[in-house]
This record gives structure tokens, sequence and C-alpha cells, in this order.
């Protein structure tokens, strides 16, 4: 299928890398590509960004039946350009495709899209320390309709959004409250796949958190409130007694793609990640015996997040006291390193442009 490429006749001054922040420049020229059930997916192109016009019937303002990606390009010390695992993220797009009823994209062709617009949109890629460009590839239901049903009709689109660190304490451990209020899925639900109503089921809770001093949420499974499923962008891992562990996916936690990265590298590391339940007791009475020695996340946008204090209940944990720990920072030059060329990838994981 070809790309057809309508450049901008004004091109955006770039940020300045030093001062970039998550998710607020957004770059020349964006993708796009309709489908309908007689067309199939048709009509893609390159075309300059901007707004979507739609009907305000449109199906995704009303029942949020959508379905996005997080991924990022990195500079490379010798000017290349990387992708990190691209491929990863289009598979997990179609699973949460499959899930919210929403036809599947071709893999191949949505990679070879990306790295078309990537092309035009090469000098968008910033090489300020710790800076990438996120990608954000999203399919939206786009039937003006109000009938509860899939839409027949939708637009994928990926936008491009140059960006520093995710939290503004950047690599300084955050700090997480663990909710007993609030659920973000149950099994059965859509907690294991990308859609917006994920996010915006979050947001009570995340309010709470900022107002008691915390960066983010950890949430407990939504049945029993006991066992620890995940962070609001990041999946968890605890070191407790030098072993790595993080909550196996039962259904309702994201299966993060750089969480695989981490599982992956302690097992070459010959420190297996053990996956299993682990519930908010266990990780008390780990740390009552001064054996829980670290607790990070991980995500694109976070990629390795420390954290350095869990509150549940009436309970404040400090963790490290204050400091990275050794696990959490030896995952984040790794991943850090393979993503921007600068260590060896025997994985093939990167995909340069
Ligand atoms: C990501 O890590 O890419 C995410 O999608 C998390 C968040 C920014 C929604």
């Amino acid at each position: 299928m070809d790309i057809s490429i309508t450049r901008s006749a004004f091109l955006k001054a770039l940020p300045d890398g030093n001062g970039l922040s998550f998710g607020t420049v957004f770059t020349d020229h964006m993708f796009n590509m309709d489908y309908s059930p007689e067309k199939g997916w048709h009509n893609s192109r390159i075309e300059p960004y901007g707004p979507i016009t739609m009907d305000p019937s449109t199906m995704v303002l009303h029942y949020g039946q959508s379905i996005f990606e997080g991924l990022k390009a990195f500079k490379t010390d010798s000017d290349a350009v990387n992708l990190f695992r691209p491929e990863e993220n289009f598979r997990r797009f179609n699973r949460s495709a499959e899930k919210m009823c929403i036809p599947r994209i071709d893999e191949a062709f949505a990679l070879d899209a990306l790295k078309q617009l990537l092309a035009v949109e090469r000098r968008w890629v910033p090489f300020a320390p710790g800076t990438s460009l996120y990608i954000r590839p999203t399919i939206i239901a786009m039937d003006p309709f109000l009938g509860v049903r899939a839409s027949y009709q939708y637009r994928f689109f990926i936008i491009l959004s140059p960006v520093g660190p995710y939290y503004k304490e950047g690599f300084d451990p955050v700090k997480i409250w663990v909710t007993e209020k609030y659920v973000r899925a149950v099994p059965g639900g859509v907690g294991d796949v990308k859609t917006a109503g994920n996010y915006a089921a979050s947001l009570c809770a995340s309010e709470e958190a900022h107002k008691k001093g915390y960066t983010q949420v950890l949430w407990l499974d939504g049945v029993e409130r006991r066992y620890v499923e995940e962070v609001g962008s990041m999946n968890i891992f605890f070191v407790i007694d030098d072993e790595i562990i993080t909550p196996a996916l039962t259904g309702s936690i994201l299966a993060g793609i750089t969480r695989d990265t981490v599982i992956r590298l302690a097992a070459r590391w010959g420190n297996p990640v053990t996956q299993r339940r682990i519930s908010i007791d266990e990780v008390m009475e780990a740390h009552a015996a001064g054996k829980l020695q670290e607790c990070f996340g991980s995500g694109t946008a976070a990629v390795i997040s420390p954290v350095g204090e869990i509150k549940y209940k009436d309970t404040v944990l400090p963790i490290g006291n204050g400091e990275v720990g050794m696990w959490a920072k030896r995952f984040f030059d790794r991943i850090t390193g393979i993503q921007y060329g600068r260590v060896e990838d025997p994985e093939g994981w990167v995909v340069p442009l």
C-alpha cells in the first residue's frame, strides 16, 4: 500500500532539547489512515500535523472505543536514529484492537509507515541527554452514531513528540501511594490492553495521590484488593532478599515491553525475575524485616523509575534511603545504553531507521 506525503508549508522551530518535559510539543507531520468495512484500511498518508475534524456524535467521544501505543526513537552519538522493539508495540496494538472490537492493522505496514514518518521528521529526534522522540500510534472509532455497538469506521494516526523525563523527578526516586478505595481493572476486563478508558478510570486516584504529595498510584487487584498489580504508567518490580519479583500477568495487568526487557536482561544476567502474585502485606512484612531492598517501575515513557517511598494506609515505607537502587540503575543503564546504541545489543532489539 502506498503512502502519500504532503509536506507542511511551515516548519515549526525546534524546542530547546534541554528543557523538554513529556508530551507537550508535537512535530510538523502525522500519519493518518482510515478504515471502512468496504475498503478495509485505506488512504494512508503523511500530512501536516493538525486537528482531526469530527462530528460531535463520533463514537469515540461517547463510548471511548480507542487504543494506543507508546514507543520511542533515540538519536545515537553517530547521528543515527534507533527504534526499540517496535514490532512488540504493533503486536500489542493488535491485541488491544482485538479486545476493543477494532479491526487489526497490518503490523509490518504500520512499522513501515512509522519509519516513513520518522524519515520526514528526522530533525525532531532530540539529542540532549535523556531525551527521545515519543511515538503515539492511536486508533479511534469514527462512526457518527449514538447507539452502543462497535463502530464501523476508524481512524489510525501516529503523532510524534520530543520528550524529556516522564516524571519531574527524572531518575530520582518517586513516591507512590497505594489506593484501597479505587481499582483499575478486574479479571475479564480490559486492564491488560492500552485503551483510553483505563487511563480515564485512574484519574481520580491520581488526583488524590498528588494531593497527598505522591507521584503515582500503586494499584491493587480489583477483587481482593490485596495483590499488587501496577503503577499508573508503569509495571512494578520489588527486590526482596536479593530476589527480583514482579506481579504475574494475570489478565488485568498491562504486559509492558520494558517489563519484558527487564525480565529478559535479568535472565541473561543469571538473576531470573520471579513472576508471581505478591500481596501488599508481603511487601510490608519484607520492609519490616529489612528485606525490601528495592522497588522500581518500568515503562516506555518512564524507562526505569526508582521508587523511594510507598504509602499504604497509615504506614509509610521508605525504600533505599532516597538513593537509586543497584538493580534499578543496572537496568536503566543497560536499557538506555542499548536504545542509544552505546552498548551491544545481542537480542537485536534495536531497529535502526
Ligand atoms: C508509555 O509508557 O508509553 C505509556 O503509554 C504510559 C503513559 C504515558 C500513558
